[in-house]
């Protein structure tokens, strides 16, 4: 018998639309895309390169910002004192000050320097960087520039992931274009500011996105994780000190140089500067990228993606699949900034907002995660590779009605025992989920364990 497949067409991008349908509220990042309009020439015409020019002291031809009063030109303090006050905070997941990470960058460090973009996303739910790049890949090379020149750094590299090859190769024409006009490369626009930028694909591995396995794949070894410290800022890339960012993180500079960083500041909240790219997906009726201001009401955000879609809303993910699930009652009084996730108990992260309706169950929710940590991790550290396992085998004997008397403080005990004892952060990614779930809904997996059966009404 043929199988019966989903209709996706109403998911399916129409004519100019971009796979975020315009959904973005007071737009930096995704302001003004069509979906076919990510060309130098269009960027230009959006005021592109305007920040670039007025760091440089160079003025010229352009749009919008192109045509400003450039001035003399910026001191490499002066931008990362800029950045610093716009309370930029990292868009990768952890929420670090950019400006705070920029001035670890030695300064006069005699030998080579490295800038690292990483465009890894691997993270379940979250779609914002390949949108970036695929539909505004000039402002993250210009976000790059700038930071270079903020530190002094002569060479980056834009580290891609591996499954979204046409989104590398559209980041390749971008470059090609920028290099051809000499926005890149040496003595760039006239000045004595030389910037290489490369772009490098990666082949899909989770762990690749985290910083320092980044690095590694990036020198052609194994994608595994160093130990910290040191840091990349002092032993980064091929040892050298390394600044690496997230791409919504660079691609948040241009604006923040144009307009200053107190006006980038006051879009978001104290601490919380500027708008973040929301990837909303699961049970809503319009998943999609929304790029609203940091501390949007969570409310407001489901308002935007349509509202919850097959039931009632149970329960949200607020921040990618690392962070702990929060309960609906929880979420609807919440805004969308770093601080208060984190003191509701959960993580921004990055940003990818999963909704989940009221046909949900829990159990069979977080196998589905566990399964995923499991198959990623890259088995460098004992409670990591065991453990993932050992969490995943026994969600999975619950799930199936196989769960025994004390599994719960088994499952208790063994993310307890992860978190904190690893390399790198993706075992506390595995254990929090797990920890997450059993606090806010421990009674749907004790009802699993005793009944061997889901307390979840299931849809006709
Ligand atoms: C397992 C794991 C996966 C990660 N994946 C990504 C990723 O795909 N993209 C990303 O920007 N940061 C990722 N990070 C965070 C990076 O290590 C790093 O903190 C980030 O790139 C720094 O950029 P930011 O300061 O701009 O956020 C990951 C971290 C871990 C532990
Ligand atoms: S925590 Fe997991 S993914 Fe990270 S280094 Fe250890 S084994 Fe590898």
């Amino acid at each position: 018998m043929a199988a019966v497949l989903p209709d996706l067409s109403r998911f399916q991008a129409r004519g100019l639309e971009t796979c975020f349908h315009g959904r973005h509220v007071g737009a930096q990042i995704y302001a003004g895309l069509d979906g076919t309009n990510w060309r130098l020439a269009d960027y230009v015409a959006r005021g592109g390169y305007s920040a670039l020019r007025r760091i440089l002291g160079k003025g010229g031809e352009g749009g919008e910002g192109g045509q400003r009063d450039v001035g003399a030109g910026m001191t490499p303090e002066q931008v990362i004192a800029e950045v610093k006050l716009s309370a930029l905070r990292g868009r990768g997941g952890a929420g670090f000050p950019t400006g705070l990470k920029w001035s670890f960058m030695p300064r006069q460090y005699p030998g080579p320097k490295y800038l690292v973009c990483n465009s890894d996303e691997g993270e379940p739910g979250t779609c914002k960087d390949r949108d970036i790049l695929a539909y505004n890949p000039h402002i993250v090379i210009e976000g790059m520039a700038i930071a270079a020149y903020a530190m002094g750094i002569r060479t980056g590299y834009n580290y891609i992931h591996g499954e979204i090859f046409e989104v590398y190769e559209r980041f390749e024409q971008a470059l090609a274009e920028a290099r051809e006009a000499g926005l890149l490369g040496e003595r760039i626009l006239g000045s004595d500011f030389s910037f290489q930028l490369h772009a490098h694909h990666g082949f899909g591995a989770y762990i690749c996105g985290e910083e320092t396995a980044l690095l590694e794949s990036l020198e052609g070894k194994k994608g595994q994780p160093r130990f910290k410290p040191p840091f990349p800022a002092s032993f980064g890339l091929y040892g050298k000190p390394t600044t690496i960012n997230n791409t919504e993180t660079f691609a948040a500079v241009p604006w923040i140089i144009n307009h200053g960083g107190q006006a980038y500041l006051e879009c978001g909240k104290p601490n919380n500067g500027g708008t973040k790219i929301f990837s909303v997906v699961g049970d809503v009726e319009r998943p999609g990228n929304f790029e609203v201001p940091v501390g949007t009401p969570f409310a407001r955000l489901l308002e935007l993606a349509g509202g919850v879609r097959g039931g009632a809303l149970k329960a949200v993910i607020p921040g990618g699949s690392s962070a702990p699930v929060l309960p609906a009652r929880v979420m609807m009084d919440l805004t969308m900034d770093y601080d208060a996730i984190a003191k509701a108990g959960s993580m921004l992260g990055s940003g990818a907002v999963i909704v989940m309706n009221d046909t949900r169950c829990m159990v069979r929710s977080l196998l589905r995660l566990n399964y995923f940590y499991m198959h990623e991790s890259c088995g460098q550290c004992t409670p990591c590779r065991e453990g993932t396992g050992w969490l995943w085998r026994v969600i999975e004997r619950i799930e199936h009605g196989k769960g025994r008397p004390d599994d719960l403080e088994l499952l208790d005990s063994v993310a307890f025992n992860i978190k904190g004892r690893t390399i790198c952060a993706l075992g506390d990614a595995a254990a929090m989920p797990v920890e997450g779930m059993l606090k806010h809904f421990r009674d749907e997996f004790a009802h699993h364990v005793v009944h061997k059966t889901c307390m979840v009404a299931q849809p006709a």
